[in-house]
């Protein structure tokens, strides 16, 4: 398993800025590598030698020969599960003439390969080279990798298994430009330097990877933002594919065809796909963005299209897991809020990614705005009050024209009665944070729903015991309901907190207050309350 660098070794080690900037995410990906031993991720010192693998950092070719598996992106050479110690100008050496086995290459070439910036005596191509035959074990074992070929150079003679084409890079020149609909990056990303960087790591061992959270985290956002890393960084075309306006899971495969420019008739869709995907010269990546209210539609063709097409690979964003074959989830959290707020000066209050997002949004409203010593308590619990979900940070700060900060916090008591002013263009259900409740809501079933509204009664964390006699309901079976529970946690309406053996359960405060409302509106408020 992949283990996540934590955001502030990530940041710091990477000398990033606490929010996300393209060449931010860029420069801390590329220190990261994957170290042989663990097959974790570690943090490793940038090598300069190492910029000619760099632009494949993210899917690099894998190369198998004998009993060897070489990844040259990544500098590591595995004889079996060992890595094989073996020195930067070797690998480099092994690199070119895996990359061009079966060719001659010059001595010239490889010299120019291992060391591009200095002239350096043959002496020490050969050193490598003899480096190089005792690292595959050419003397001891009498196998036979490389070739010299007198007067020349030398010459890669063993049998190579690539599991990306070989030569991917010379090809990779004489092609069109790769195709993609990824969009510019609107709005500033903030404080999601460590989840991009994170995602972007963990890329290389899955084909399909799932940003989940709860509505309005910032799931779409960061997976753009990785996206038009992938378009910056790789060979992949790139498909965003914005699933939320479908109201017929029968239309995913028609929102990817429309997407690419597809023409199809209703039949055989999710073939005709995977017969173009396929016949395209660049390997293919999917956004399949919004997948909560199409999840199964969506996890069908996703598991169809991966098996179908050998270079695909899929990012995803939902509520929940798609629970495809093969799958890595990436929890999206809300942004960091301080947990006390009294006395918090605006130095203090400023780093915390949800009161930045605050301050620039409410400056960006309301010219005479500022985030200062005064102000920034009640920023900060206006902030940690809507959980640090960017979504209602964003609908709060822009009330701002027409309430001044305490009267907007006041508000929040009331919040779902003031309806939020978001931006024009967004889409609907962004449009009040309400709207957003509303549309999740809907997808769950009743069972769900009951269960949600009824744990709305509790003010803070709860156990499962709990939650079984709040919830208990004289039709629905326990089974129903701790399945329901457990569905909620996935579809990130309810969170989970683990402290050694003891599990406990709470709500968002957004979705606290939202879920008494639904429990009021169904007339359960008073019966439920005696319970509790
Ligand atoms: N880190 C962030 N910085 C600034 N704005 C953000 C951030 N994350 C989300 N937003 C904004 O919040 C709103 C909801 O984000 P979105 O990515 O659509 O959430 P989700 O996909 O989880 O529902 C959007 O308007 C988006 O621009
Ligand atoms: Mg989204």
């Amino acid at each position: 398993m992949s283990k996540v660098v934590p955001m502030c070794q990530a940041e710091e080690a990477a000398g990033a800025p606490s929010e996300w900037s393209a060449s931010g995410v860029q420069h801390a990906f590329d220190i990261l590598t994957i170290d042989g031993e663990t097959r974790g991720l570690s943090l490793a010192k940038a090598n300069p030698r190492h910029e000619a693998s760099r632009e494949n950092a993210v899917f690099d070719s894998v190369f198998e020969f004998g009993r060897f598996t070489f990844m040259p992106a990544r500098r590591l050479l595995l004889d079996g599960e060992s890595r094989v110690r073996i020195g930067s100008r070797a690998l480099e050496l092994l690199a070119v003439l895996v990359e061009r086995a079966g060719e001659v290459v010059t001595r010239h070439e490889l010299m120019a390969r291992a060391w591009p910036r200095s002239v350096v005596d043959e002496g020490n191509l050969k050193v490598q080279i003899a480096a190089l035959r005792k690292a595959l074990g050419e003397t001891s074992r009498g196998e036979r990798y490389l070739a010299t070929v007198v007067g020349q150079g030398y010459r890669f003679v063993a049998p190579v298994r690539s599991r990306t084409p070989l030569a991917e890079n010379a090809r990779h020149r004489d092609r069109p430009a790769a195709a993609h609909n990824v969009p510019a990056g609107l709005m500033r990303l903030v404080g999601r330097t460590a989840d991009t960087v994170a995602i972007l790591a963990r890329l290389p061992c899955t084909r399909i990877m799932t940003v989940t959270g709860a509505g309005g985290v910032g799931k779409t956002s960061v997976a753009l933002a990785v996206a038009r890393t992938i378009v910056e960084t790789s060979q992949y075309d790139v498909w965003c594919v914005d699933l939320s306006a479908l109201s017929d899971p029968r239309c995913v495969s028609c929102a990817i065809a429309t997407t690419v420019g597809l023409n199809t008739r209703s039949g055989g869709i999710a073939s005709a796909l995977a017969t173009y995907f396929c016949s395209r010269s660049r390997p293919q990546w999917l956004v399949l963005d919004n997948c909560e209210h199409v999840v199964e539609a969506a996890s069908a063709i996703a598991e169809c299209l991966l098996s179908a097409v050998p270079r695909m690979r899929i990012l995803a964003t939902s509520r929940e897991p798609l629970r495809a074959t093969g799958e890595n989830v990436y929890k999206l959290a809300p942004l960091g809020t301080p947990a006390a707020t009294a006395g918090l000066s605006a130095r203090e209050a400023l780093r915390y990614p949800a009161i930045q997002l605050f301050a620039e949004r409410a400056a960006a409203r309301c010219s005479d705005f500022a985030l200062c010593d005064d102000n920034a308590p009640v920023v900060a619990e206006i902030c940690r009050r809507l959980d640090g979900i960017p979504l209602a940070i964003g609908l709060a700060a822009a009330r701002l024209d027409a309430f001044c900060i305490r009267e907007l916090l006041a508000q929040l008591d009331d919040r779902f009665t003031a309806p939020g002013s978001g931006q024009r263009t967004g889409a609907p259900r962004h449009r009040s944070l309400l709207a957003t409740l509303d549309w999740s809501y809907q997808l769950l079933n009743e069972v769900e729903r009951l269960v949600l509204r009824r744990l709305g009664v509790f003010a803070d964390a709860f156990c499962l015991d709990s939650a079984m006699t709040i919830a208990a309901d004289g039709e629905t079976r326990a089974a129903r309901i701790r399945d329901a529970l457990s569905s909620l946690v996935e579809k990130s309406w309810v969170t989970v907190e683990k402290d050694g053996d003891t599990v406990r359960y709470r709500l968002l405060e957004t979705t606290r207050h939202y879920a008494r409302r639904k429990l009021a509106e169904a007339g359960e408020l008073g019966l439920v309350g005696r319970r509790g």
